[in-house]
């Protein structure tokens, strides 16, 4: 057996790779789709998109490969994402995803009726918006219509995972967010669904990360160019992956990614809480194990909107040049000083996390003046998105986790002004993987792991994640940034009751 395949169901696309055995890669394929957004603050994308991409990119990366040579799949998805099944196993409506801020009132309804301590007991959080059981709670109240015809509910790389094989299963580290889970004791709470009246049928079994839990069905071997009968792992939510990817499974470890959205997660090998419930606390994709992470909601989509707003002279001349679109913006900006001429971004756009746990918070550009150009703009959106990872290193340092081994992952680990910026913010140093491939090499390693290549996930992730020399923080540059900083910390406050009232407004 030579090969194993890692898919990352993500929100701009999905990315299936093959990789060799020694976590080199044979080859690589990505398709994207859309983010369809019916209000604002909705995020909804098609399940049928998801799928269509993973056929698509895995019969790329098939083709004149022997199939009978791929030992087994892994999986890693956005997070939290509700997939609501028929009895036909159709999907009733689009998914909703992380994003959606539309279930502020039903995460009133799931505190009041588990109780504010009860809950952060048994889920090890407090009732989101981004978590999928105010989505679901969200159905029963708007559409019970569509709630009555409901058999079976999936995350979105569980729903990839039903689609390869016909199997119903969940897996410990994305089951967590949930919201559904008893996050100590990794097993479904019967007492959340009894309070919120959700039937257990409705879940699929959930199954530890490295897990076999199915094999590819003949359906979907003819549609992909895998062979019946290829094992596929449990998997991992995306960012439990980026860590096996990272090597992130050991206490002492952090990676920060920024992708879509933006996180900073630390390994912990026992459970640590935010008793303030601005971190997350779940599951890890090492059995037993848990990690907390801070997550701002627009990193990489704040990059994209500006890019796709206002940014159309930029793909053009990328078009022309055969190089990306971003590239060529952080070039501009890196022309722009730290503090872009006093101009500063909150990274709000699909309201936000960590810190703040408000779904109602938007962007913002402070400081605007004439004197200001594109160039400044676009490193105002850097530094804003920094800025907010900033936030969630300060709170995981808080709370005591370890975070001065720092890797940097996800597609802006591609840019070298901005891992010097959140190096130079952050004042740790940081570092890349070798491999950039993250949340797919995780979720690789993890399927290496179940069919018994390597004995557990940390051993596996020694012998194949390799770095980069870790760059230093400049504390010149530390500085400057730390006065900007301070006046971002203060904006949030400032504003947050026009944020309720803007959001009153229909
Ligand atoms: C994590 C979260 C996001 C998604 C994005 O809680 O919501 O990081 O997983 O893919």
């Amino acid at each position: 057996m030579k090969y194993l395949i890692g898919i990352d169901i993500g929100t701009s696309g999905t990315k299936s790779v093959l990789f060799n055995t020694d976590s080199s890669v044979v080859r690589s394929s990505s398709a994207e789709y859309p983010l369809y957004q019916p209000q604002n603050g909705w995020a909804e994308q098609s399940p049928e998109d998801w799928w269509e991409a993973t056929v698509t990119t895995l019969k790329a990366i098939t083709e004149d490969i022997e199939a009978a040579d791929i030992a087994g799949i892994g999986l890693s998805g956005q997070m939290h994402g509700l997939v609501m099944l028929d009895s036909e196993n159709s999907v009733i409506r689009p998914a909703i995803i992380w994003c959606d801020g539309r279930t502020g009132a039903e995460c009133v309804e799931i505190t009041e009726r588990i109780g504010a301590e009860r809950l952060i007991e048994l889920t090890a959080n407090p009732a989101l918006t981004g978590f999928t059981a105010s989505k679901i709670m969200w159905v029963k109240n708007h559409e019970p219509q569509n709630y009555a015809r409901c058999r079976k509910i999936l995350l979105p790389k569980d729903y990839i995972r039903f689609r390869l094989s016909g199997t119903y299963a969940a897996e410990m580290s994305d089951a967590a967010g949930m919201q559904l889970l008893n996050v100590r004791e990794r097993r479904w709470s019967d007492e959340v669904l009894d309070k919120l009246g959700i039937d257990r049928e409705l879940l699929a079994d959930v199954f530890e990360a490295p897990y076999i839990s199915s094999y590819v069905s003949d359906e979907a071997a003819a549609l992909t160019g895998l062979k019946a009968g290829t094992p596929i792992a449990g998997g991992a939510g995306d960012n439990a992956a980026a860590a096996v990817g990272t090597g992130t499974v050991v206490d002492g470890r952090a990676f920060t990614t920024i992708g879509t959205s933006g996180v900073v997660y630390a390994h912990t090998s026992q459970m640590l809480l935010d008793p303030g419930g601005r971190i997350h606390t779940f599951c890890s994709a090492v059995p037993g194990e848990w990690h907390v992470m801070g997550v701002t909601q627009s990193a990489g989509l704040s990059l994209r909107w500006f890019r796709d707003t206002f940014c159309e002279k930029e793909k053009k001349k990328a078009a022309e040049l055969g190089c990306d679109p971003y590239d060529i913006m952080t070039s501009e900006a890196a022309k722009s000083p730290i503090g872009c001429s006093r101009l500063l971004y909150l990274p709000y756009l699909m309201g936000e996390r960590t810190p703040h746990l408000d779904s109602n918070a938007r962007g913002v550009f402070f400081g605007l003046s004439a004197v200001h150009d594109k160039k400044d703009m676009i490193r105002a959106v850097l530094e804003g998105v920094s800025f907010a990872l900033n936030d969630s290193a300060g709170i995981l340092r808080g709370i005591g986790a370890e975070i001065s081994d720092m890797t940097i992952c996800g597609g802006g680990a591609a840019s070298p002004m901005w891992r010097r910026m959140l190096c130079d913010i952050f004042g740790c140093p940081v570092k890349i993987t070798v491999s950039k491939e993250g949340a797919a090499l995780g979720a690789a390693i993890l399927a290496g792991v179940g069919v018994g290549i390597w004995p557990s996930v940390p051993k596996a992730c020694a012998e194949l994640v390799t770095y980069r020399e870790p760059m230093s923080p400049d504390p010149t540059a530390g500085a400057e940034y730390a006065k900007y900083y301070k006046i971002y910390r203060s904006l949030y406050p400032a504003l947050r009751e026009s944020y309720a009232k803007l959001a009153e407004i229909k």
